[in-house]
């Protein structure tokens, strides 16, 4: 009786392992586990009740083996059911790269960078190549070779920040020195912008921060002349504020440029036109339709973004540049300043807080 038994487990086992070697999924194998194990019409419930045909004898070990078999069943459905369980488990971590993508909140540009990219693009594109050099300048470089030697009363407008210990260096407050640095290394014919960070020593308000940024220009070739910086300026300008403005140019004084000019451009808010009098009119009809009570020029029509000039004689002397055979254009402009005007931030510290809501608002 019990090889007859022994046989027949046998041939249950295989057959249970012919099958589970078949098996794909959850549902078939639930299917296979209730054929073999369901307590009343399981198959190895079958073998338990052939126990009460055994010989009292036999039934120990004919129980024995009819237990081995049931576990090993349940062992086998176990792994099975946990291979399958995995296997479906990555099935649906699983993503479909054909859908599109989440919106993830990828960063930006900060607008002063922005910005100066913007400037950037344009002077690229007009030829100029950008150089950069250290915010801890010399002062020799920062003012002397500038043509603003000491006690000259220029050096008191920009209040400088010194480094301790080093008596002849400081944050540079302009970007200014780079012309120094630039033409001191190459030979005319020359067409830079260097932009960057600058640091004075003024408490923060409205209009100031003691560290911004400015762009510096600077051509030297030769016969350039004052015209030559107006064209220059107006195609920037008009790039980069839009096609209408216009730019009107106010004698200055800048120690580095003779003839030095202070720029404006028309006011894109109330009178892009200004200055530009349509065919038939004056200028003084131009000059009228300014709106006295706009927020952005105060309603003077003009909004003041650059300081420039030709470059000082003096200057391209002290860069070995012989300024018989040689003559430039320089410029200088605040980033924050013309971005403040672009995007309508009333307030400078503004662009400091980065608070996203501003930020955000300009893509
Ligand atoms: N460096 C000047 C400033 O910070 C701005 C400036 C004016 C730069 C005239 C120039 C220039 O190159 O020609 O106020």
């Amino acid at each position: 009786m019990i090889d007859g038994l022994k046989k027949e487990i046998e041939g249950v086992r295989r057959s249970f392992l012919n099958e589970i070697a078949q098996i794909q999924s959850p549902e078939k194998l639930a299917a296979l586990k209730e054929r073999f194990l369901s307590r009343k019409k399981g198959i190895v419930s079958q073998q338990l009740l052939k126990l009460r045909d055994c010989a009292a004898a036999e039934k120990p070990v004919a129980g024995q083996l009819i237990n081995q078999l049931k576990m090993f069943i349940e062992t086998e459905l176990a792994r099975i059911e946990e291979k399958i369980g995995a296997r479906r488990g990555t099935q649906e971590q699983w993503s479909d790269c054909s859908l599109p993508a989440s919106d993830l909140p990828i960063g930006r540009f900060h607008l002063i960078a922005e910005i100066q990219r913007q400037i950037e693009d344009i002077f690229l594109n007009l030829g100029y190549e950008i150089a950069s050099g250290p915010e801890v300048e010399l002062e020799e470089y920062n003012f002397t070779a500038l043509n603003i030697p000491e006690y000259h009363p220029a050096r008191d407008e920009q209040d400088t920040f010194f480094i301790e210990g080093f008596a002849n260096m400081v944050l540079r407050t302009q970007t200014s020195p780079m012309q120094i640095r630039y033409m001191l290394d190459h030979q005319p014919p020359l067409k830079i912008i260097s932009p960057g960070k600058v640091c004075r020593k003024d408490d923060p308000d409205a209009t100031h921060t003691p560290v911004f940024h400015q762009v510096e220009g600077l051509l030297v070739d030769q016969g350039i002349h004052f015209s030559h910086l107006k064209g220059t300026l107006e195609v920037f300008c008009r790039s980069f504020f839009g096609p209408d403005v216009n730019l009107r140019f106010r004698p200055g004084y800048f120690p580095f440029t003779e003839p030095s000019a202070e720029v404006d451009i028309s006011c894109f808010m109330c009178s892009p036109r200004q200055g530009i009098p349509p065919a038939g009119t004056s200028a003084a009809d131009a000059a009228s339709r300014v709106q006295s009570d706009c927020k952005v020029c105060k309603g003077s029509g003009w909004l003041e973004i650059l300081g420039s000039g030709m470059v000082h004689p003096q200057v391209l002397l002290n860069c070995h540049i012989d300024p018989e055979i040689y003559s430039g254009f320089a410029f200088g402009m605040g980033i924050e300043r013309v971005a403040m005007i672009k995007l309508g931030v009333p307030d400078l510290r503004m662009l400091y807080e980065n608070d996203l809501r501003l930020l955000g608002q300009f893509g």
